[in-house]
C-alpha cells in the first residue's frame, strides 16, 4: 500500500491520522472524474463522502454554499473535482472555490485538492480564464493546497467529436492536443490528496501530442463514424494559442499510459493500452 510520511503526519484538530483511513470529500463526486477519484480513495481504505448537487447522501450546491458545513464535518481533506463549462462557469468554479475554502477552514480542513487544466493561464478564452482564476483563489485561499492539472479527457474528446459528428461535418479547429484517459488522472488525484499539501501542483498528460485533426481521424477509423471532418480557422488570440500547443507540455510530472487510439477500441476504463 501506498504510504506517505506527510501525510500519516497532517492532523485534523490535532489528532494523528494514518494515510489509508483520512476523511476525504470530492465535490463533484458523481462527475466523470469525481466517481473515479472517489472509487480509487475508497479502495485505498479512506471514508469518502460523495459531494455534488445531485449526490444521494451529502446534497451541496457550491453556487450558493447549501450543505457544506454538514458535508464537511470532520473531514481532512476535500478534492474539488466539479465542474461548469457554460457561461455560469465562474460562480461554480471561482465563487465557489470561495464558498468551499471558507468552509473548509471552518471545518478544520487541512488540505484542498483542486483539479484544473493543463495550460489553462496561456488560453485567453472563457472557460481557461475561470480555470485559472480558480487557481488563484485557491493559491491565496485559507487551507493548505495541492493543485493537480491535467490535459484533457479521452472521454471529453471523444464526447466532443461525437456531438459535433452528428452534423455530418466536424468541425475541427487547428490546435494541437495530448488526451489522458481519465482513470489515469485519477489515481494522480489520488496520490496528491494522500501526499498531503504541496503548496504548488502536479501535471498530468496523455502519452501523445497530435493535431487535433489527427485525433479526429483516429476517431473516425475507431468508431466507423462518416462524418467529414472540416478544418476550421480559430481567429486571434485563442487560435494562436491552441496552434501553438497551449494546452499541452512536455515537462508533465506524470504521463498517462493509454493512447486515445487504445482507449477507443478497449472500452473506458483505462486499464487497458
Ligand atoms: N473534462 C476534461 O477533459 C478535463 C480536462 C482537464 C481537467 N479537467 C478538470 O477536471 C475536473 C472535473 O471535470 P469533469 O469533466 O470530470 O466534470 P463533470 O463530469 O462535468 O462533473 C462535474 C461535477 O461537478 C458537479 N457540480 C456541478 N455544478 C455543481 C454545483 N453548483 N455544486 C456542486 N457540484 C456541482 C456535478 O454534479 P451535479 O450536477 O450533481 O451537481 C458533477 O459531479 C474539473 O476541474 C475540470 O476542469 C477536466
Amino acid at each position: 500500500m501506498y504510504v506517505n510520511v506527510q501525510s500519516i503526519r497532517m492532523s485534523h484538530r490535532g489528532g494523528v491520522r494514518r494515510p489509508w483511513d483520512m476523511k476525504i470529500a470530492i465535490a463533484g463526486g458523481t462527475g466523470t472524474l469525481g466517481r473515479q477519484v472517489a472509487d480509487e480513495l475508497q479502495a485505498r481504505g479512506h471514508e469518502v463522502r460523495v459531494l455534488s448537487r445531485g449526490a444521494p447522501r451529502y446534497r451541496v450546491d457550491l453556487t450558493t454554499g447549501a450543505g457544506l458545513d454538514k458535508a464537511l464535518e470532520d473531514c481532512e481533506v476535500v478534492v474539488d473535482a466539479s465542474n461548469n463549462s457554460s457561461k455560469t462557469a465562474a460562480t461554480t468554479l471561482v465563487e465557489g472555490t470561495g464558498r468551499l475554502l471558507a468552509a473548509e477552514q471552518s471545518a478544520g480542513v487541512a488540505h484542498h485538492v483542486c483539479v484544473s487544466v493543463v495550460g489553462c493561464e496561456l488560453v485567453p478564452a472563457g472557460y481557461f480564464r475561470v480555470k485559472a482564476e480558480q487557481e488563484d483563489v485557491v493559491r491565496r485561499g485559507p487551507v493548505p493546497f495541492s493543485v493537480v492539472r491535467a490535459t484533457q479527457f479521452h472521454e471529453y474528446v471523444a464526447a466532443t467529436l461525437g456531438a459535433l459528428a452528428r452534423w455530418r461535418a466536424v468541425p475541427v479547429p487547428r490546435a494541437l492536443v495530448q488526451p489522458v484517459a481519465s482513470a489515469e488522472v485519477a489515481r494522480t488525484v489520488a496520490d496528491a490528496a494522500e501526499r498531503g499539501p504541496r503548496g504548488g501542483r502536479v501535471e498530468i498528460a496523455g502519452p501523445e501530442m497530435a493535431s487535433l485533426a489527427d485525433m479526429a481521424r483516429t476517431w473516425r477509423r475507431a468508431t466507423g463514424t462518416r462524418a467529414a471532418l472540416v478544418p476550421v480557422p480559430l481567429p486571434g488570440g485563442l487560435g494562436r494559442a491552441l496552434r501553438g500547443g497551449a494546452l499541452t507540455t512536455d515537462h508533465a510530472d506524470v504521463r498517462g499510459a493509454v493512447t486515445f487510439e487504445a482507449w477507443l477500441g478497449y472500452g473506458k476504463n483505462g486499464e487497458h493500452g
